[in-house]
């Protein structure tokens, strides 16, 4: 007996982690060195096929700049999935990412799924925020968390399907 799912999945993050790089990785299998900057929001589809259901991802890819921060509540209320992005090479980005976890935690819907996701694993040598330092955080604030490049694609699949995973047990 197969599940059909629909549900909202916001990214959240700075400005230039990688949100919308992850999402195009993924959606369009595409990556560019030269990403501009999202205005606002954007908004991408995508249906994954598991054994046991069919999910259909409604993403929804926030911008991480400042001045629309108080646009990310239309975002992430009423979503099932939340995926908080920073770029590994930055602690600011890190510090920015848990913000964002704290604000989830007192604004989000209760049952949200999160994950927190470090970025750009590709950039090894420019590395700020150590694998540890993100696996601790989750620990103790009740996250998942996956280290990804959308430039090498790692972990990217694996970060959606995760969810999926996730959406479907729900
Ligand atoms: P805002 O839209 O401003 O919130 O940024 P964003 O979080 O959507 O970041 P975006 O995807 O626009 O990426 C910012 C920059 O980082 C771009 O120049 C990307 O090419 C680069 N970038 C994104 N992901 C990676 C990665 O995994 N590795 C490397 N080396 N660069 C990346």
């Amino acid at each position: 007996r197969n599940k059909n799912i629909q549900a909202k999945l916001v990214f959240l993050g700075d400005m230039g982690a990688g949100k919308t790089s992850l999402v195009s990785r993924f959606v369009r299998g595409q990556f560019s060195d030269f990403q501009e900057s999202t205005i606002g929001a954007a908004f991408f589809t995508q249906v994954l096929s598991l054994n046991e259901a069919t999910i259909k991802l409604d993403i929804w890819d926030t911008a991480g700049q400042e001045r629309y921060h108080s646009l990310a509540p239309m975002y992430y209320r009423g979503a099932a999935a939340a995926v908080v992005v920073y770029d590994l090479t930055s602690s600011e980005s890190f510090e920015r990412a848990k913000k964002w976890v704290q604000e989830l935690q007192r604004q989000g819907n209760p049952n949200l799924i999160k994950f927190l996701v470090a970025n750009k694993v590709d950039l090894e040598e420019k590395r700020k925020v150590g694998n540890e330092e993100g696996e601790l955080y989750v620990k103790e604030n009740g996250l998942y968390f996956l280290e990804t490049s959308a430039k090498t694609a790692h972990n990217v699949n694996e970060l959606f399907y995760e969810i999926a995973k996730k959406l479907a047990k729900a």
